[in-house]
C-alpha cells in the first residue's frame, strides 16, 4: 500500500458569524496517497477554501485531526508544514524580478545552490529567460507560472491550489490545466486542488472530493462519480443528469421497481449508497424515489402509449450532429432530455410530437428521494 500524505479526521471549523456560528466545514474525513492529485469542487460556500486552508495552516480546526505523511499536524504553524499553496491571485512580490520571487523562499532557508534551483524550476513551468522580468511585465498566466515556481522549488510535502485558473482566460486555464497536471505526476507531488469548474475538477484528478454544505457528499473517481452517485445533489452537480420523482412499487434488496407515471411498472437495478439502511429509507414500497438518469442513456422511439411504457411529448428537438438533443414533457409536466446518437438510419422527431422513450435499465439509478 502506499504512504498517507494526508489524513484528515473529522475535521470541522465553526465560524462566528454577526448572529450565531456557522460550520463551514462539518466532519471531513479524507485520506490522501502520497503522490496523487485529489480536486476538491462543490459550489461555492461549501467550505474548499475552508478545508485547504486548515491543511496549510492558515485556520486551525475547531475539532477533528490533521496528520500529514503520519505527524500530527492539526495544531502547527504554517512554516513548519512544508506546504506550498498557490492562489488565485498570484501573491507575487511586485517590486522584485521573477529570479527573486522564485528564489525568496530558498534563501530565507538558507540554501545552496539557489541559482540552479531557480533556472530548473522555472524550466519546469515553461518560463525560460524570465529571469529578470518584474511581475508587471509577465501575463497572468506567466505571473501564475512563477507562483507555481516559486512554490515547486521549496519542494514541499503537500501542494495546495485554491482555484489556480479562475483569472485566466477559458482557452489559457485548459492549457494551463494540462500542464500542471504533467507536472504534478512528473514530480509526483501530492496535490490538492479548489475548483469550482467541474470539467478542471473531472479532468486533472485522481480523485474527486465533491463537497456540499461543509460536508463531504462522496469522494471517488471522476467515472466513479459520474456513473454511480451517492446522492441527488452529485447527481445533479456533476455533468447532466435527469431526475424523474416516482413511487415505489416494490423492493427486494437489489432490484427496485417503481410506478411509471401511467400506471405501468419500471424495473432497475438499485445501488443503495452506503449511507442509506434501506429498511427504513424510501425503498419501502409506496415511498418516493428518484430515478436518475443520463440523457445519453435514454432513447427516443415512435409513440406507443399504453401503460407499460414512457410516454412524452417533445418540446424541443435540436441535431447537433454527433446526436440530437431531445427535450421530452411528461404527462405529469416533468421534464427530461434525451441526447439520441445520430446514424443515418434514425428517425429524428419534432417539437410537439408524441413519442415513447425507453431507458436502459442498467444505466437507471435509484435513489431515496430526499437524503437524511
Ligand atoms: N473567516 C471567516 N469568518 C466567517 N465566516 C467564514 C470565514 N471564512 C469562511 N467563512 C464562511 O464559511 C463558509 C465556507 O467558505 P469557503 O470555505 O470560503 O467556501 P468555498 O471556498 O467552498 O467557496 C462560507 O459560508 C463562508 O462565508
Ligand atoms: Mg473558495
Amino acid at each position: 500500500m502506499k504512504k498517507l500524505a494526508l489524513n484528515l479526521e473529522n475535521v470541522t471549523k465553526t465560524f462566528k458569524k454577526d448572529d450565531g456560528y456557522i460550520t463551514a466545514v462539518d466532519r471531513v474525513n479524507l485520506q490522501v496517497e502520497e503522490g496523487e492529485m485529489v480536486t476538491f469542487l462543490g459550489p461555492s460556500g461549501c467550505g474548499k477554501t475552508t478545508t485547504l486552508r486548515m491543511v496549510a495552516g492558515f485556520e486551525l480546526p475547531t475539532s477533528g485531526a490533521i496528520t500529514i505523511r503520519g505527524l500530527d499536524m492539526t495544531n502547527t504553524p504554517v512554516n513548519k508544514r512544508k506546504i506550498g499553496f498557490v492562489f488565485q491571485n498570484y501573491a507575487l512580490f511586485p517590486h522584485m524580478s521573477v529570479y527573486n520571487n522564485v528564489a525568496y523562499g530558498l534563501k530565507s532557508r538558507g540554501e545552496k545552490d539557489i541559482r540552479d534551483k531557480v533556472k530548473d524550476a522555472l524550466l519546469l513551468v515553461g518560463l525560460k529567460n524570465t529571469e529578470n522580468r518584474f511581475p508587471s511585465q509577465l501575463s497572468g498566466g506567466e505571473q501564475q507560472r512563477v507562483a507555481l515556481a516559486r512554490v515547486i522549488v521549496m519542494e514541499p510535502n503537500l501542494l495546495l491550489m485554491d482555484e489556480p485558473l479562475s483569472n485566466l482566460d477559458a482557452k489559457l486555464r485548459i492549457h494551463m490545466r494540462t500542464e500542471i497536471r504533467k507536472l504534478q505526476k512528473k514530480l509526483g507531488i501530492t496535490c490538492l486542488y479548489v475548483t469550482h469548474d467541474q470539467s478542471e475538477a473531472l479532468s486533472m484528478a485522481d480523485r474527486i472530493v465533491v463537497m456540499n454544505k461543509g460536508k463531504v457528499e462522496q469522494v471517488g473517481t471522476a467515472f466513479e462519480i459520474y456513473s454511480n452517485p451517492q446522492s441527488l445533489f452529485v447527481a445533479d452537480f456533476i455533468g447532466q443528469a435527469n431526475i424523474m420523482h416516482l413511487k415505489v412499487t416494490s423492493f427486494t434488496g437489489e432490484n427496485l421497481e417503481v410506478n411509471t407515471h401511467n400506471g405501468g411498472v419500471f424495473g432497475a437495478r438499485c445501488i443503495v449508497p452506503d449511507h442509506i439502511d434501506p429498511s427504513v429509507e424510501s425503498y419501502q414500497v409506496g415511498k418516493d424515489a428518484a430515478l436518475v438518469i443520463r440523457p445519453e442513456s435514454i432513447n427516443v422511439v415512435p409513440y406507443k402509449g399504453g401503460e407499460e411504457s414512457f410516454n412524452a411529448t417533445v418540446t424541443s428537438s435540436i441535431f447537433v450532429g454527433s446526436h440530437v438533443e431531445y427535450e421530452l414533457t411528461l404527462p405529469n409536466g416533468e421534464m427530461i432530455k434525451a441526447f439520441v446518437p445520430y446514424t443515418n438510419t434514425m428517425q429524428i422527431f419534432n417539437e410537439d410530437q408524441q413519442v415513447s422513450f425507453v431507458i436502459d435499465p442498467v444505466n437507471a439509478l435509484f435513489l431515496p428521494r430526499k437524503k437524511k
